[in-house]
């Protein structure tokens, strides 16, 4: 493997470590999903072990090595699953074709996360939900700003990860028929702020 190899499977790695400190959130959205599923960002597979009774999944990742490690866990589930390796900006799946879409922790990182909101609200059946659990912006005013103040540097380091996205006004503004909303601090992790919530597309059931 050459050094860049290495290093993205380095990376894909510790991200994984990092993202197994999530794992007990999980649970609680991952559960809601239903039928035919479009998971975008769906890392190193974490949330496998979380779905219940669901068809089949989609699984959009764009980085070959956290699908690598993806696949340990895809093999231990019963649930067919399909690769989807591209960025949530332009899915590949027809018009009103999945019954749910889920992101943990993923929003933050999509670069065109704009478009990638309008794909979630095309690929969604009417009534589908997008479901979701990311951290963005701090609803506390001196934290937002220090959030801002160090998002550069955090994003250079964090593999594109940025710490201050208004993930409220990106999801209400992306054309959903309700948007049902909790917003919180991070408990021990000052900046970090989290939403977790459910969009539903029209008609609203
Ligand atoms: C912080 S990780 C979260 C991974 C996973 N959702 C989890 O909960 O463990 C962010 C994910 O976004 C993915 N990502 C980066 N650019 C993306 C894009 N344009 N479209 C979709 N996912 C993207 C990364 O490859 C990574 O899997």
């Amino acid at each position: 493997m050459s050094v860049n190899g290495n290093k993205k499977g380095l990376f894909a790695r510790l991200l994984d470590l990092s993202m197994s400190f999530m794992d007990r959130e999980r649970a609680s959205i991952v559960s809601e999903a239903k039928g035919v599923v479009l998971e975008i960002g769906f890392g190193s597979g974490r949330n496998v072990p979380f779905y219940s009774g669901v068809e089949k999944i989609y699984a959009l990742e764009p980085s070959d090595s956290l699908y690598g490690i993806a696949e340990e866990r895809i093999g231990a589930s019963e649930i067919p699953v399909e690769r989807i390796a591209s960025g949530a900006e332009s899915v590949p799946l027809p018009d009103s074709s999945v019954d749910t879409v889920l992101s943990t922790w993923t929003l933050c990182t999509i670069p065109g996360v704009a478009s990638a909101l309008s794909e979630v609200l095309r690929v969604l059946k009417p009534g589908g939900r997008f479901l979701f659990i990311e951290h963005g912006k701090s609803s506390s005013r001196r934290v937002a700003l220090v959030q801002a103040a160090l998002n550069p540097l955090w994003k250079r380091c964090a593999g594109g990860c940025n710490l201050d996205r208004d993930i409220e006004a990106l999801v209400r503004g992306a054309g959903f028929g309700r948007v049902e909303l909790e917003k919180s601090p991070r408990k021990g992790r000052p900046l970090a702020f989290s939403y977790k919530g459910t969009a539903f597309k029209a008609p609203v059931p």
